[in-house]
């Protein structure tokens, strides 16, 4: 965040330290079949995860040239490498029948990337370079037969892929938020820890916990609630969200400090969801495996020297595990249950539950749009 949005957003929570949110009172409501209609899903799947760029991993998570992992975006297996100094993204499918090269799990080193299946052997740029047996084939065309790049992007310390279409993070981000991400320092962080949590909930149930504040007094009274203030601000940086939750030493800092006296947060459209805590931030990416499953990662990244190693791993796992996997998730788990027994056929909404407000429209206009592509092209 840039000095002068510091300043500005110090100034409206100062303002807002009677009254708590800036919007005033309203209630609006969604339907609950977005959270377990399998049509929906599927449109999610290709308006959101296909056409956006994503964020698939930090920098230090291909620290090396020849590093490799697998990971996904959307329902698609993704492989990223370090080829020299440049990140690559390609699809984690073997060009002769479509194996995953490689398993999703921790990084590893490689020379070339070699198909667990009958070994086809292709470089770190995706050329394939060997075929065993290659006399048994007829007319193989290995120069067509790469592995499929994906575009991708680095900025901000993380690299970005978009399934179709070229990525422009810049543009994607819009000024206002590029403008933050570059104020933090995000490429100057390293992963300093990382969980995977498999969550039996729509994956926007996740994303709609991290995109208001309402909740910490009441789900987080025991973990989180007593560093908190009952007072954010929410801001539409379409189609990403801003929040700022000030903290409790706020309101009597002479000057107060971003990180240390207020919280901000962002929903990265789609799926990516960014917490800046006073010495590290979690990275949260939610990966959609169903209608109603959602793989949870959550990475911690760390600034070297801003925390010493204990502390960070200290609140990595109070993080982590209470107020995430206990509270957040364990209650995003309840509602699909309840949910998928009809028991509500619509959710409410009031003004301290804006930045969900803003990100299911954004997400229904995106769908909208996907459709209106599509009826015109087809
Ligand atoms: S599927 Fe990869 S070599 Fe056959
Ligand atoms: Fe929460």
């Amino acid at each position: 965040m840039q000095p002068e949005t510091r300043v500005e957003v110090v100034r409206r929570l100062r303002a807002l330290l009677p009254r708590g949110v800036e919007v005033p009172p309203r209630t609006t409501s969604l339907s609950v079949s977005r959270y377990l209609d399998r049509r929906e899903h599927d449109a999610e799947l290709r308006a959101l995860f296909r056409r956006y760029p994503t964020v698939v991993a930090h920098a230090s998570e291909l620290p090396e040239p020849g590093w490799c992992v697998a990971t996904r975006l959307g329902d698609v297996p993704l492989l990223l490498v370090r080829d020299g100094e440049r990140a690559r993204v390609f699809l984690n499918a073997c060009r002769h029948r479509g194996a995953e090269l490689l398993r999703p799990g921790a990084g590893c080193r490689r020379k070339s990337l070699v198909c667990p299946y009958h070994a086809w052997t292709y470089g770190l740029d995706g050329a394939l370079l060997g075929v065993p047996r290659e006399d048994t084939f007829a007319a193989l065309d290995r120069d067509a037969l790469g592995l499929v790049e994906v575009a991708a992007e680095r900025r901000h310390g993380f690299l970005w892929a978009c399934l179709e279409g070229p990525v422009d993070v810049r543009a994607h981000l819009g000024p206002a938020l590029d403008d933050d991400l570059a104020g933090f320092g995000l490429a100057e962080h390293a992963r300093v820890g990382s969980r995977e949590h498999d969550v039996r909930a729509n994956w926007k149930l996740l994303m709609d916990a991290f995109a208001e504040g309402y909740h910490v007094r009441s789900l987080h009274r025991d973990s989180l609630a007593r560093y908190f203030l009952e007072v954010s601000l929410t801001d539409d940086l379409n189609p990403h969200v801003r929040h700022v939750g000030a903290r409790a030493s706020f309101r009597d800092a002479e000057v107060p400090d971003i990180r240390r006296d207020t919280t901000p947060f962002y929903n990265l459209f789609p799926n990516s969801i960014l917490v800046l805590h006073p010495n590290s931030i979690s990275w949260v990416t939610l990966q959609p495996e169903g209608v109603g499953r959602t793989r949870f990662v959550h990475r911690m990244l760390a600034r070297p020297g801003d925390a010493d190693a204990a502390a960070l791993e200290r609140s990595f796992a109070f993080i982590d595990e209470q107020v995430f996997a206990r509270e957040d998730l364990a209650t995003a788990e309840s509602i699909q249950r309840a949910l998928a027994t009809g028991a509500n056929d619509h959710v409410l909404l009031g003004a301290q539950e804006e930045g969900m407000r803003l990100f299911h429209r954004n997400r229904d206009r995106a769908i909208a749009r996907e459709l209106e592509t599509s009826r015109e092209s087809g």
